[in-house]
């Protein structure tokens, strides 16, 4: 018999940042942050796992290459330990499969994981990816936990993939406590809270980012005057106003927020907020160059298209929650 769970994960986009850790191994955050999760009709994870005792080893595919197992660094491992430690029982007699707890230490599996987006692009991969490992082992495995828990485990994995457990808007908590029990995540809104909110991404590039998310915050920890300021007094600030601007689906004060997080100014948006009365268009930057662009309706959403490509794509007006434009491979 082979026993198997598939799982489709949404990436994450954060409006105010994570950057910055306190514990590089638990992976334990300097400030809290606030994330959008995308549809994931356009940018998610899809994973498949699998159990079968004719496994004789365990094996990964990472859009359809094998890959080498386990991988370095320890993190994979590291949630693939912290849902085995939970694992229950799984009985289907139909089938004969009868799986103990203690079974689950010894049998092999074979993970398959396809991204739908350019991987490690700046576009959170890593945040569908682990977040979609994770939900799908527990299914397999029949572990209880409840998704904030199992949110530490995907934290555990890549910080940001914690808030992928969740649709809408999310926040990941940073918690206090040294074995980051309390650092979860947990859910603001959800999807349909502000669903005239539209999400366009430009794909700039879908090459591989240069400096990763994990080695270029280490190096702002290690070498910035100021990141200790942003974490202790902008942060918290801007974690307070952002949650109201969510709550009250305040656009001016959400795209002010999320601008003034992000660390880039795109000088055409920018232009275009000052020439109307009140904000259109809000953008925000992770790690790659890929920009990601939130309009304030369908409307804007529509203008800004036209904008960005010159013409209006057909049927836009009737598919319009998020759009990816710029990377014909996607
Ligand atoms: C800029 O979660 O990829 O996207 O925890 O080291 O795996 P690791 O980093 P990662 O960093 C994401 C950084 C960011 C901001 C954010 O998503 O909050």
């Amino acid at each position: 018999w082979v026993l198997l769970v598939t799982a489709q994960t949404p990436t994450n986009i954060a409006v105010i940042k994570y950057w910055g850790k306190r514990d590089e191994s638990l992976i334990l955050p300097i400030n809290d942050s606030i994330s959008v999760t995308l549809d994931p009709a356009h940018l998610c994870t899809t994973t498949t796992v699998s159990v079968s005792p004719s496994f004789d080893q365990d094996r990964m595919w990472l859009n359809g290459k094998c890959r080498r197992f386990p991988f370095p660094g320890g993190r994979f491992q590291r949630c693939l330990k912290e849902i085995r430690a939970r694992a229950s029982d799984v009985e289907d007699e139909k089938k004969g499969i009868k799986i103990t707890k203690k079974d689950w230490e010894n049998l092999h599996l074979h993970i398959s994981s396809y991204n739908n987006f350019p991987t490690a692009a700046g576009l959170a991969s890593s945040a569908a990816g682990l977040a979609c490992l994770v939900f799908s082992l527990a299914k397999l495995m029949n572990v209880k936990e409840d998704l904030g828990q199992l949110s530490a485990i995907a934290r555990q994995g890549s910080g940001s993939a914690c808030r992928s457990l969740y649709g809408g808007f999310v926040k990941w908590i940073m918690g206090k406590n040294d074995d980051g029990s309390d650092s979860i995540a947990v859910q603001l809104a959800d999807e349909k809270h502000w669903d005239e909110l539209v999400i366009v991404i430009a794909v700039v590039s879908s090459r591989q980012k240069e400096t990763s998310s994990t080695s270029g915050m280490r190096e702002t920890v290690e070498t910035s005057m100021l990141i200790k300021h942003r974490a202790k007094e902008v942060v918290p600030k801007r974690i307070v106003e952002m949650e109201e601007a969510i709550k009250n689906r305040d656009f001016p004060s959400f795209a002010h927020l999320a601008c003034a997080d992000s660390n880039q100014i795109i000088g055409c948006v920018e232009k275009w907020n000052r020439s109307e009365e009140s904000p259109q268009v809000a953008y925000t930057f992770d790690a790659g160059p890929n920009a990601v662009m939130i309009a304030r309706n369908r409307k804007v959403a529509a203008l800004l298209l036209q904008r960005l490509l010159f013409h209006f794509p057909p049927n836009a007006d009737t598919d319009l929650n998020s759009y990816v434009i710029g990377d014909k491979s996607i």
